[in-house]
């Protein structure tokens, strides 16, 4: 059994990283966590927006967790309620500090989503899916993604995800 495995999507539009966030939603499942990689202005929080707008009311206020460091959501997905939580770590002074955040209670029964997930490298579970967002030097309008799947949770959900964003275009 292999327990990492990943792939990239190169030249995406911002419609097509919304669309592969909401793709990814309806996969996600409780005590699941998403690491979203990549520098100032790559696409972390679009992502997160669109991913959240999917599980909750399409009209849903979305803030940016900026100073923060945690949003919560309530969400539905498949009829069932679940707490999301929207972590952006960039203001971390210490990793430790993501303790004061709720990090555990995310983990144990939340999805979540975290942008500048290095801050906290070492306390981050390593079964986990990355979202690695890179500007390509030639579209400033356009994003590399790569994707990958730590830990046999999310290798074994990879082949459904291949074949969910095979049958749409980003
Ligand atoms: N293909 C694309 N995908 C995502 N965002 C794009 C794309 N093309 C342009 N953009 C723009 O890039 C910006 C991405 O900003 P965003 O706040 O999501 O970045 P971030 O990675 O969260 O940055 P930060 O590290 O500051 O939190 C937005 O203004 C968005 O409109
Ligand atoms: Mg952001």
């Amino acid at each position: 059994m292999v327990f990492s495995e990943s792939f990239v999507l190169t030249g995406v539009s911002q419609k097509g990283v919304q669309a592969l966030a909401a793709a990814l939603a309806q996969q996600a499942k409780t005590r699941d966590v998403i690491a979203l990689s990549g520098d100032l202005g790559a696409g972390k929080t679009v992502f997160a927006k669109a991913f959240i707008r999917a599980l909750t009311r399409q009209d849903e206020d979305v803030p940016s967790p900026t100073f923060t460091l945690v949003q919560t959501y309530e969400a539905r997905q498949n009829e069932k309620e679940l707490i999301l939580w929207h972590f952006d770590l960039y203001r971390l002074k210490t990793a430790q500090e993501i303790y004061e955040t709720g990090f555990e209670e995310a983990l144990a029964d939340g999805i979540s989503l975290i942008e500048w997930p290095e801050r906290a490298e070492g306390l981050l579970p390593k079964n986990r899916l990355t979202i690695q967002l890179e500007i390509p030097a030639d579209a400033i309008d356009k994003r590399n993604v790569t994707i990958t799947a730590n830990g046999s949770s999310w290798v074994q959900r990879m082949e459904k995800i291949k074949t969910c964003l095979s049958v749409q275009s980003f």
